[in-house]
């Protein structure tokens, strides 16, 4: 097989949220909903990931309730639990995986959010990121004894000054954090989130469908940050890639389209509402798409739910049909179906096409994908000199080979 030692590195996340990015893959025979609450389970992935050379694992958070009587996460069981909590026990059981938590801006003060992950950098030797996020969610508002989440801009202005707080706060630190500070990451789409990234992330996670949409998004995010006067191969640009791996294609689609039956309509339905911020328990999922009804009661901006639905409710698609569709394009993440081989010419074209750096891996359902990745796709890559078979050194940041830390970053 041919070697190319000088060919550039696929950096790997492992974006290990609730329980697979499939929303029915919970419901896999072989997947283990039940184990999300245990210390075994995060033993067990931990340890998975640095074996397939991960960069980092990442964790959202969800600060936002379910809907009333439980009717979401009983059926969606995308359990969030708390990300620090659960990077911190994974750091027992690693020794160079990096761990990057989700901690937002607009429900955290500077000194709290600094204090906690500082001290995750100093327990794990280096291995901390942030995932600075705005939240996404209006009905987080309510957790936090507000009416409404403040709107959008406003959210990131005051992303911009936390981020300034708190690195004041490391760089005035007694004892200096093993990194100077945690690795800044980012997850946002926005124009306003761009900028935001483009000024103060050093690696970014997005949504890419398609290796255009990849090639659009990380040209678009390099030329904003060669406008603040950053250097761009200074940042990783991750977009997720979720998939579905056997043995031959063909199989691989058979794999796949049994899992997607497991989403049954209910399903299909309340994982749409709960995109939408809406509730779609009353509707008949025969009629056509309830666009007014949704466009009144959404929490979310309703510019950004036209956008998605005006098409499809104008062509009088129905709901259940809708969301049917839905749920076979996780949040708009690309889905890879095929085999090992298949799956690792696929990573090494959308990085020489410049779509991307690496990926944020999102397991259809765990364990068992995330499994079949690092046993017989990461020996593919390691063997065609793509993948590091071994950790540069100790720290986020070298495993990441982001440099020297940029001083004046969101200064
Ligand atoms: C791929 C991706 C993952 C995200 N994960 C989270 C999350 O776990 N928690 C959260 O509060 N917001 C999350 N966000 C929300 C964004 O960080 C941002 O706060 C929100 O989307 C509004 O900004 P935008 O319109 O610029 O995307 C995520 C966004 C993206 C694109």
């Amino acid at each position: 097989m041919m070697t190319d030692q000088s060919a550039p590195q696929i950096h790997l996340w492992a974006f290990l949220q609730g329980i697979g990015h499939y929303p029915s893959g919970w419901r896999h025979p072989q997947a283990t909903p039940a184990e999300v609450f245990t210390m075994d389970y995060y033993r067990r992935v931990g340890r998975l990931a640095e074996r397939g050379r991960f960069d980092a694992i990442v964790f959202g958070d969800q600060l936002h309730s379910r809907g009333a009587g439980g009717r979401t996460s009983e059926r969606l069981a995308m359990p969030t639990l708390d990300p620090v909590t659960l990077l911190v026990a994974m750091a027992a059981v690693t020794e160079h995986v990096g761990l990057v938590a989700t901690i937002s801006t607009t429900y955290n003060s500077p000194q709290m959010l600094a204090e906690r992950l500082a001290t995750m950098d100093r327990i794990t030797g280096g291995r901390a990121g942030w995932n600075i996020v705005t939240s996404a969610y209006a009905t987080t508002a309510g957790n936090f004894g507000e009416e409404q989440m403040p709107e959008k801009s406003a959210r990131y202005a005051n992303a911009v000054s936390t981020v300034a707080e708190a690195t004041r706060l490391w760089q005035q630190a007694e004892v200096p954090i093993p990194q100077g500070r945690p690795v800044f990451i980012q997850a946002g789409q926005s124009g306003d989130g761009r900028d935001f990234a483009a000024r103060t992330a050093e690696a970014i996670f997005c949504p890419a469908a398609t290796i255009d949409d990849g090639i659009a998004f990380r040209t678009d995010l390099r030329q904003r940050i060669a406008a603040v006067g950053r250097n761009p191969d200074a940042v990783r640009i991750m977009p997720g890639l979720s998939f579905i791996l056997a043995p031959t294609e063909e199989e691989a689609l058979a794999k796949d389209a049994a899992l997607l039956e497991l989403a049954d309509l209910d399903l299909c339905i309340e994982y749409l509402a709960e995109s939408l911020t809406v509730d779609l328990s009353g509707q008949d999922p025969s009629a056509p798409i309830p666009l007014e009804h949704i466009l009144e009661n959404t929490l979310a901006p309703r510019e950004d739910i036209a956008k998605v639905l005006a098409g499809p409710a104008s062509k009088g698609i129905s709901l259940g049909d809708f969301a049917t569709a839905y749920v076979r394009t996780p949040r708009g993440h690309n889905v890879f179906r095929g085999s090992p081989e298949q799956m690792a010419d696929m990573m090494i074209r959308w990085v020489d096409a410049g779509a991307c750096d690496g990926f944020t891996m999102q397991p259809a359902w765990m364990p068992g994908e995330l499994e079949l990745f690092v046993d017989q796709v990461v020996p593919i890559l390691q063997e065609k000199g793509r993948l590091r078979r071994n950790y540069p050194g100790k720290t986020l940041r070298d495993t990441l080979g982001l440099g020297p830390l940029e001083a004046d970053l969101a200064a």
